[in-house]
């Protein structure tokens, strides 16, 4: 939810802040605005309703000299998505700019109070309310910029990464985050990055710090990084090195990151067990596992907070480790969760799932777990992201930057360390034979290459997507672990599609949903070869019956589905619990397929945004 952007130094900011938007711009992309200090001293700031390029189209004919500046691409909260309210906000004098991802929520009571000393608002957004309460602050108080802010943060309630500029002072940006990502960049000669995330600062410096809740950074070239907090405490966040190449933040040829990220599967996925499985495919491990050995084999219960695909993931998650490892689990949406006052144990573990480690409801439910004295313990795939910082352990799913809104190869991932967790800490209980645990560990390290194989459907799949883009509604019917893949097949159509999809447990379609069928309505199954196969046999008969149209989701070799089904996809066969992982990827092409022949923008699919910071 929105992105931001800042650089100060000796180099042109205007490229650095253009281009950082445009690897950012998944985070929102409404509207966007850059504010400069430029040569002459002048603060200039720049924004425009729609996309990254629709603000440099603006800014043509515009001065964009400066070596100083913030930008920010919007994802709406408050205010409709127009130039007004789109960031950088100027305060009343002209002197400050301020850009914001995050939500005030006392936003009402304190622009109340300004309205009420005089001090004018162009925009509705609650982000205005920033600008013009630190400088008023500023101003009355003679203060200097980081003690306005300070003193201003004090009176905030709610959900803030912030940047400022001030004319009067061109050679410092004073950024702050509570509960919004934001990152520092250490340039090689003195100047300074920062942003929502490392994307766009790791072309230029692989020297980062992450800040902290609560922390204040001061930007100043050619001098060390300050942090402080509101109290004015000096901070001393870790510089760390990432190591993000550049590859991994461009479409390298193909026209969405979606498609890119859905033919990385098998990479990624060889990259997430890399280390972890050993050499003879025979023993999984996992340091999470080793450090926190006892605290995770007695869990007297796991429950899995997340969010939409994050959420699916935990589905397959919940079925892997009550049967391999006879812990009960429950999976809950952290947005219910965290407002539900569950019932949480000392000894119950809490495994958080999330790509982007930002999701503020997914926090929310940590930090709640936490409280309840549960251990809790963090599946992320972005590096030094709030959930990994505030979870006890966890393990990294490391497929690299996911970009495409439509979660892909985050989710292979997720599932595929599920799998490994749930068959170490089996291992680990003993509740697993010695001899099936060798054949589960040596069957998962074949995923990636069955993954190559299942990849080969995607030319069939995008000659049967435009049958598809008439229908208005889809269903996609799944039992055991094929169930949470039609909920997830279902999301990705749905999300950058448009079109209404539903996932149902197969079986429970008679209890209602059957009375949507009809040769209008298409029908996705998965009905690989596993021990309920026969039984969604029976339950495609059922749709045929009605006249449903039915594509069938199929193991190689099968021969007896293609006389119930219109058209069969055909995967490569392996272990039932492992075969979400395969089976998810025709569901992955045919939205994406069905997405482009709709002539939809598939990675910035309307309304949403890839990391949602707000709840
Ligand atoms: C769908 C999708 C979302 C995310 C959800 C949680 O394709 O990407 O449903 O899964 O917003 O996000 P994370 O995993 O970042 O917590």
């Amino acid at each position: 939810m929105c992105g931001i952007v800042g650089y100060i130094g000796h180099k042109k900011a205007y490229p650095i802040l253009i281009k950082g938007l445009q690897r950012l711009e998944y985070r929102g992309y409404d509207s966007a605005g850059v504010a400069l200090i430029s040569e002459d001293g002048d603060l200039n700031v720049y924004k425009a309703k729609g996309k990254v390029s629709d603000l440099e189209a603006c800014c043509e004919d515009k001065d964009i000299s400066g070596c100083a500046g913030i930008a920010h691409t919007r994802w709406a909260t408050h205010g409709e998505p127009n130039s007004t309210n789109a960031h950088p906000h100027y305060s009343a004098s002209g002197r400050l700019a301020l850009i914001h991802n995050g939500i005030i929520e006392n936003y009402m009571t304190l622009k109340e109070k300004l309205v009420a000393l005089g001090i004018p608002f162009k925009s509705v957004t609650d982000t205005e309310v920033l600008v013009q309460l630190i400088e008023h602050i500023m101003l009355s108080n003679e203060l200097t910029l980081l003690e306005a802010v300070q003193v201003a943060l004090h009176q905030v309630i709610g959900a803030y990464a912030i940047a400022i500029l001030d004319r009067k002072h061109p050679d410092t940006i004073v950024c702050a985050r509570q509960s919004s990502p934001l990152v520092v960049g250490l340039g090689a000669d003195g100047d300074f990055y920062l942003a929502s995330d490392a994307s766009p600062i790791a072309e230029y410096t692989d020297k980062v710090a992450y800040l902290n809740d609560g922390d204040i950074a001061v930007l100043q070239p050619g001098k060390e990084l300050k942090v402080v907090n509101i109290d004015n405490e000096t901070q001393h966040p870790k510089v760390k090195q990432i190591d993000i190449t550049l590859g991994q933040l461009e479409k390298g040829g193909y026209p969405f990151f979606m498609l890119k990220e859905i033919f990385e599967q098998p990479a990624c996925l060889r990259d997430c067990m890399r280390g972890r499985i050993n050499v003879g495919a025979d023993r999984i491990t996992l340091s999470a596992v080793i450090d926190y050995r006892e605290k995770l084999i007695n869990a007297r219960r796991i429950i899995i907070v997340a969010c939409g695909t994050s959420w699916h993931a935990g589905l397959i998650g919940k079925q892997l480790i009550e049967s391999l490892c006879r812990i009960p689990v429950e999976v809950e949406y952290a947005s219910e969760f965290r407002y539900r006052d569950p019932v949480i144990y000392p000894d119950d573990v809490v495994i958080a799932i999330s790509q982007s480690g930002e999701t503020a409801d997914t926090l929310a439910a940590i930090e709640l777990a936490r409280r309840a004295g549960a251990f809790v313990f963090g599946i992320c795939n972005a590096i030094g992201a709030s959930i990994p910082r505030q979870t006890q352990t966890g393990v990294y799913i490391h497929v690299g930057p996911e970009i495409g809104v439509a979660s892909t190869k985050a989710f292979t991932g997720q599932v595929t360390v599920l799998s490994m967790l749930a068959l170490c800490l089996a291992h680990e209980r003993g509740t697993i034979r010695a001899e099936h645990y060798k054949e589960m560990v040596r069957e998962l390290t074949l995923i990636p290459a069955k993954l190559e194989k299942a990849l080969e459907s995607n030319e069939q799949i995008e000659r049967l997507a435009p049958i598809f883009t008439y229908a208005k509604n889809c269903l996609y019917l799944g039992r055991g672990y094929n169930y949470p893949v039609a909920l997830e097949g279902a999301l990705k159509l749905k999300e950058i599609s448009y079109i209404h999809a539903e996932g149902y447990p197969a079986a429970e379609m008679k209890h209602g949903p059957i009375a949507l069928i009809d040769s209008e309505m298409p029908v996705f199954v998965i009905a690989t070869r596993d021990h309920l196969y026969d039984k969604v046999i029976s339950n495609i008969q059922e749709v045929r019956a009605r006249g449903g149209r039915v594509t069938a989701i199929v193991t190689e070799g099968d021969t007896q589905i293609q006389k119930f089904a219109d058209h069969i996809i055909v995967l490569p066969d392996t272990l039932e619990c492992f075969q979400p992982i395969i089976a998810s990827i025709p569901l992955q092409l045919l939205a994406y397929h069905i997405a482009v022949c709709k002539g939809k923008d598939v990675d910035r699919p309307r309304n949403l945004a890839k990391s949602v910071t707000v709840e």
